[in-house]
């Protein structure tokens, strides 16, 4: 769960599900969800708890030859996305700073875009560092490197059994909160409002899928490390359609905070719904800190629980990719785990520099729209044929239908072997 729910559940999660038909979205979400996101989480608990190790050494049990596909996943996570991934974690660090004084002002768009980001006219041209990023980046770095470095039970666990709490806490505190304020219902029915026409469109299908991929961390061998951890005795099916529902259940939660906020603010400002929703990035840094500035009373304390919020996600997110790559290197080389986060981290740090530039926005949209469709999709499809052909989805049924209380059956075989690679075919 500490993988799973991050920026992509809470932010992302909002804006597609309202770009693609509202309450409609919901049900080529769930089609997605139990059609490929379920199984191939079962897969890759599955996968992660017989072999007993990290993705490169879970394939190699399988098959040496495709040790290279475990090695891919980690590689791309590690040294794509997280490194701005860890950036976003360090705009939100610096947006709860901001929040103590509502530094946006009244143009948050211009603040952002101009002021804190400094954007260029392109990837081409660099600009500087922004130093208010880069310092928030070192802490997050550093967050991340001393829960990993304490290891998995005394690190990772011990961290997650405060964040998970906590982000529920702050999540359903902000919520209430919502509810409370005039115009915010308004805003919930416009998120949730369907318009069944939307559904023929294969954007919003597409959209569902890379989604439900990118929100349950699947495809990074990141869920194969998590499960080598788990006792011999697991019930791997419940484990993971608990995953996905809380995972699921805090997207839609945080999606009627953000929601309810955005309808506050057209209610107070007079202006039409669709005008105070922007796009993507733009609805957490932009849209958001709008709302909390028109805020009757505490407006310093919302944003601090909303960027708190995401910041305390986010690193949860981000300590499960570290773990991720540090696994498989400690599975391969057997270099103690001190010694791997602590260079690792280092590594992270610098190479997340790029994106605390004035270029940094472009780099970012680049380098996510190359790994999510080459890095991603790519290794996701040779890990259902791996596993559903050439180690044959029966034995891995066998192994997880045998561990759990609630089975699977042959919706494992179809998904893995058919289902989800079609569906990643088609995406890519
Ligand atoms: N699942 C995380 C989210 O929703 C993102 C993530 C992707 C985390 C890949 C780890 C690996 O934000």
């Amino acid at each position: 769960i500490g993988s799973a729910v991050g920026l992509g559940s809470i932010w992302r999660f909002a804006y597609v599900c309202y770009e693609n038909g509202g309450g409609a979205y919901l049900i080529p979400y769930f089609v997605a969800l139990v059609t490929a996101g379920v199984p191939l989480m079962i897969l890759e608990y599955g996968i992660g708890h017989k072999m007993r190790g990290s993705a490169p050494m879970s394939f190699v049990k399988i098959n040496p030859r495709w040790e290279w596909l475990g090695w891919w996943m980690v590689i791309f996570v590690m040294f794509g996305i997280v490194m701005y991934y860890a950036v976003v974690i360090a705009w939100c660090v610096c947006y709860l700073w901001f929040s103590v004084s509502l530094a946006w002002g009244p143009d948050p768009n211009t603040f952002f875009f101009q002021q804190f980001l400094a954007t260029t006219a392109g990837p081409h041209v660099i600009g500087d560092i922004r130093s208010p990023i880069l310092l928030a980046l070192v802490m997050v770095w550093a967050a991340c490197w001393v829960i990993v470095f304490f290891g998995v039970e005394k690190g990772i666990e011990r961290a997650n059994k405060i964040f998970m709490p906590l982000l529920i806490g702050l999540i359903l505190l902000l919520v209430a909160w919502n509810f409370t304020l005039p115009g915010a219902m308004d805003g919930v029915r416009r998120f949730l409002q369907p318009d069944f026409t939307k559904l023929m469109s294969p954007k919003v299908w597409v959209d569902a899928y890379s989604q439900i991929f990118f929100t349950l961390s699947l495809g990074f061998g990141i869920m194969i490390a998590y499960a080598s951890y788990l006792p011999r005795k697991a019930d791997i099916n419940r484990d993971a359609w608990i995953t996905s529902l809380v995972d699921t259940a805090v997207s839609l939660v945080a999606g009627l905070a953000i929601f309810g906020t955005l309808g506050y603010m057209a209610s107070v400002t007079g202006k039409p719904f669709e005008q105070v929703v922007t796009h993507g990035i733009g609805l957490a840094f932009v849209a958001y800190p709008q709302a909390i500035s028109v805020l009757p009373h505490f407006q310093q304390l919302f944003g601090i629980l909303f960027f708190l919020t995401l910041t305390v996600a986010g690193i949860a997110s981000a300590i499960s990719i570290l773990e991720a790559f540090s696994a498989a290197v400690m599975d391969k080389f057997h270099y103690p785990r001190k010694a791997v986060v602590t260079v690792l981290s280092i590594a992270g740090f610098l190479g997340g520099i790029i994106f605390a530039t004035g270029g940094g926005l472009a780099w970012l949209d680049i380098v996510d729209h190359f790994l999510s469709h080459y890095g991603l999709f790519i290794a996701c499809i040779l890990q259902c044929i791996l596993v559903g052909w050439l180690y044959g989805a029966k034995h891995l049924r066998e192994h997880v239908d045998g561990l759990s209380t609630l089975k699977i059956g042959r919706l494992l075989d179809v998904s893995v072997k058919y289902v989800i690679p079609a569906a990643l075919a088609y995406l890519l």
